[in-house]
């Protein structure tokens, strides 16, 4: 098989006190869409926090394009092309729409323009309220901010922390329609979801972590149909 853009290997990683992950392999490749699900505390923040540079690997690699990356800082991953939309606190609640993306743009801002026109056609609110404080938004808006901000940095890879959490049903479905068009635009993406199964119909991977450690893995499609991962994951609905 192809070699992936996104290369994780048996990564070892917490906070200091002892590892939360545990041999932590992952992969996304170039065009695709991988989704990681499981309970809470398993471990799939720490996971993509290692990878985004927010978390530091104690031990295994991180790769992009063959090139490692474990250990540099967060900065320098997105440098490599690597965007990232935490689960918490992922927008400047104090400035301005226009300003959090402006921040989102610190790496090259010679393309502001354009790229910027780009993010208001996938999110053509976040032209109309430009000048609204971040704060004042709905959960759901500040949401397409984050999601905006990551992609200000021309990402190759695209890691989401839950980017549909605390969205209404028919936001979520928008959400999902968003990253499958930033995914064809080119885009890989690595994300974590609770809304399981939405997730796993627009990827082509998927993992099951549990207790630091992936589960199971395979064809998202696969994992849709596993009865098992139906049964401990999906709400037994299929
Ligand atoms: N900043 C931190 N410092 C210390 N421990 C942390 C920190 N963040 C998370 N943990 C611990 O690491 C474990 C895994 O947390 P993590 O956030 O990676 O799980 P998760 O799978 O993303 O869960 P959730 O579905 O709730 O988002 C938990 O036991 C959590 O308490
Ligand atoms: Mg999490």
């Amino acid at each position: 098989m192809a070699q992936a853009l996104l290369q994780v290997e048996e990564v070892y990683a917490g906070y200091g006190r002892g590892d939360i992950i545990h041999g932590v392999s992952l992969a996304a490749r170039v065009g695709e869409i991988a989704t990681i699900i499981g309970p809470n505390g398993a471990g799939k923040s720490t996971a993509i926090k290692a990878i985004a540079g927010l978390v530091r690997p104690r031990q295994g690699s991180i790769r992009i394009g063959g090139e490692e990356i474990g250990g540099l800082a967060a900065s320098e991953v997105a440098r490599r092309g690597v965007g990232f939309v935490p689960q918490e606190a992922n927008v400047f609640r104090q400035l301005t729409v226009r300003e959090n993306l402006e921040m989102g743009a610190w790496i090259d801002r010679e393309h502001f323009e354009e790229r910027l026109e780009r993010v208001h056609r996938l999110f053509p609110v976040l032209h109309e309220r430009a000048r609204a404080r971040a704060g004042n938004l709905s959960g759901g808006q500040r949401q397409m901010v984050a999601f905006g901000m990551a992609l200000m940095v021309e990402p190759r890879v695209l890691l989401l922390d839950e980017p549909s959490a605390g969205l209404s049903p028919a936001l979520v479905a928008q959400m999902f329609e968003t990253i499958q068009a930033v995914n064809e635009g080119g885009i890989a993406v690595l994300m974590v979801e609770q809304n399981a199964t939405q997730a796993l119909k627009i990827s082509q991977r998927g993992y099951v972590m549990a207790a630091g450690r992936v589960a199971m893995e395979g064809a998202a499609r696969a994992l849709l149909d596993s009865a098992e991962v139906s049964e401990l994951y999906l709400g037994g609905r299929r």
